[in-house]
């Protein structure tokens, strides 16, 4: 049946709620591991933001899959479905003239790319949060390796269910080698650097 839904033509734009807030609206789209880094620098790096005065607003995996996503599990498919959906709020905070940071481990090249495509060429950062699968069962934060290697949890990430990592990532982070302080601020220059944010801190 054809949709009877119709596109409502709005006065403002992205660009206009931008300006008010001094930045340009991005989505910084972090995957990786689970164990990572992602959300402890996601987290930080909003910390930092915040401090300079930038609005922003972080859709963490974890916590969407508390909400918006409770009803999906870690199969490929519901995966797939995880990212759409992430994506689509994300491009609806961009719309809000947000920097949207998004935390998942979206572990498909080909959903990553979907998520690019909703947005301009310049409105997505890809940033690849990146830690040997050694290193995170070994930080393991959660339990949740020690638990996939008995075979408590299916369908896990690096365990029981692939991890693509991204061939040309924007940035590249690798958690093995530098602070979390660092690694934010690596990222901070780089939003200075694109004129996402201005350039004096
Ligand atoms: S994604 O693959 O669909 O992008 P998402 O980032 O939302 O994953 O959720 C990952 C988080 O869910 C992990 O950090 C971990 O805490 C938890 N989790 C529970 N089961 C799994 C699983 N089978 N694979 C990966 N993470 C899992």
């Amino acid at each position: 049946m054809a949709s009877a839904a119709h596109r409502a033509i709005l006065t403002l734009d992205k660009r206009a709620r931008a300006e008010l807030k001094g930045q340009k609206p991005v989505i910084l789209w972090m995957t990786g591991l689970s164990g990572a880094g992602k959300s402890t620098i996601a987290n930080r790096l909003e910390e930092k933001l915040w401090l300079c005065g930038h609005h922003t607003m972080l859709l963490d995996g974890d916590n969407l899959r508390c909400g918006l996503n409770k009803d999906l599990t870690f199969t490929d498919a519901a995966r797939v479905e995880n990212i759409r959906r992430t994506a689509e709020v994300a491009k609806l905070m961009l719309e809000a003239g947000l920097i949207a940071i998004c935390a998942l481990i979206s572990p498909f090249r080909r959903e990553r790319m979907l998520a690019r495509q909703l947005v301009g060429a310049d409105e997505f950062i890809e940033v690849f949060v990146d830690a040997p699968l050694d290193l995170c069962k070994r930080r393991d934060p959660k339990g949740l390796y020690a638990r996939a290697l008995a075979g408590q949890i299916p369908n896990f990430t690096g365990i029981s269910s692939p991890y693509e990592p991204p061939d040309t990532p924007e940035l590249h982070l690798r958690t093995d080698r530098h602070d979390v302080d660092a690694l934010a601020g690596q990222v901070l220059e780089a939003l200075r650097h694109r004129g996402v944010i201005a350039g004096t801190p």
